[in-house]
């Protein structure tokens, strides 16, 4: 029985239905009281599901946040409500502590396109041409690049190389969408995200459509033919500031569904339309199996030490560029 009584937040009652959320209660209070007891935290990427999102997460927010506030927590366990590449680069800048992931089957159809053996064979393809790596991928990964981005730095990234080319790997659109904004000549890498290529053009007709007035906001992990119908281009980060500071008031975020519920609830005068496709891979973990996770402090993250060094050295290089307001 938890011996914490939790009082849900209005974001979460806008969004959740309270009769959901009473079902919840006992999972959710059992999860603080396990976070206290190991003295854990939980970082949870925009596309986790609402009821974890605004009930028991320490940390929100992109990958790139996350990243950055793993490095800040006090606490001896970090639990990654996100995709097993998250938790990696948790365990990437947090060696001591112990990083853990509900669930094991967490991928990510970017990461899984691409093995560090790959990056070695396109080194010796295009000798002396910078390997940049989006963050959506594997430490083995990691550890063969120069430097790692997110959709929200990847454009900065880029130029702050000074080269003319770079291999930018392994997300094929982002890479498109990044070669569209610089003069910089990029050497596409051939995977994508299984969540945003699913859109198409008719999508977003349909939705402008129904929605006279709709501003229209779209991921970089969106293929171009989408890209071009958006008013805006975004990471998640991005969007997020844009729903928050624009003063528009009916936007549509053509991007993981979960993110929408979070934002909606988040940003109550703005009515966010939301189409809908849910990534299987944040979908794994609930809180039956954050609840495992913490007991039994399974699944546990581990990194051979020269790989993690290597791949802490591609993701310190990202820390240290300068981004603006860009994405
Ligand atoms: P960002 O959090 O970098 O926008 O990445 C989006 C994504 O698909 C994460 O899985
Ligand atoms: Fe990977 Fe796409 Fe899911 Fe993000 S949304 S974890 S990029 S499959």
């Amino acid at each position: 029985m938890a011996s914490i009584s939790f009082e849900f937040s209005e974001a979460a009652l806008r969004v959740i239905p309270p009769i959901e959320l009473e079902i919840y209660r006992p999972k959710i209070e059992r999860i603080w009281e396990l976070k206290r007891e190991k003295n854990a935290v939980i970082l949870a990427h925009t596309y986790q599901s609402p009821q974890i999102y605004l009930t028991v997460a320490d940390v929100v927010g992109d990958s790139l946040q996350l990243a950055r506030e793993a490095t800040k927590v006090d606490a001896d366990i970090i639990v990654q409500a996100g995709v097993k590449f998250m938790a990696e680069t948790s365990k990437v800048l947090n060696p001591h502590r112990k990083v853990l992931i509900p669930s094991l089957e967490a991928g990510c159809s970017l990461a899984e396109s691409i093995t560090g053996s790959d990056v070695v064979k396109l080194k010796e393809k295009y000798p002396g041409v910078p390997v940049v790596t989006y963050v959506n991928t594997n430490a083995d990964v990691k550890a063969e690049s120069d430097i790692c981005c997110t959709s929200a730095n990847a454009v900065e990234v880029v130029e702050s190389l000074g080269v003319d080319r770079v291999i930018f790997l392994p997300d094929k659109y982002l890479g498109m969408y990044v070669a569209s904004q610089t003069k910089v000549e990029i050497i596409l890498g051939e995977g994508s995200c299984m969540v945003h290529e699913r859109f198409t053009p008719a999508d977003i007709n349909e939705l402008r459509r129904l929605h006279p007035g709709l501003t229209v906001m779209a991921h970089p992990e969106c293929p171009p033919n989408i890209l071009e119908l958006a008013d805006y281009v975004g990471s998640t980060s991005g969007m997020s500031r844009m729903v928050r500071e624009s003063g528009l008031t009916e936007i549509a975020l053509i991007t993981e569904c979960s993110m929408s519920a979070n934002i909606a609830a988040l940003n109550p005068s703005v009515n966010i339309v939301r189409p809908c496709q849910l990534c299987p891979h944040m979908q794994r973990i609930n809180l039956d199996n954050i609840i495992t996770c913490l007991e039994n402090e399974e699944f546990e993250i581990t990194i051979q030490e020269e790989q993690r060094l290597r791949a802490k050295a591609a993701i310190d290089r990202m820390l240290e560029v300068r981004v603006g307001v860009r994405g």
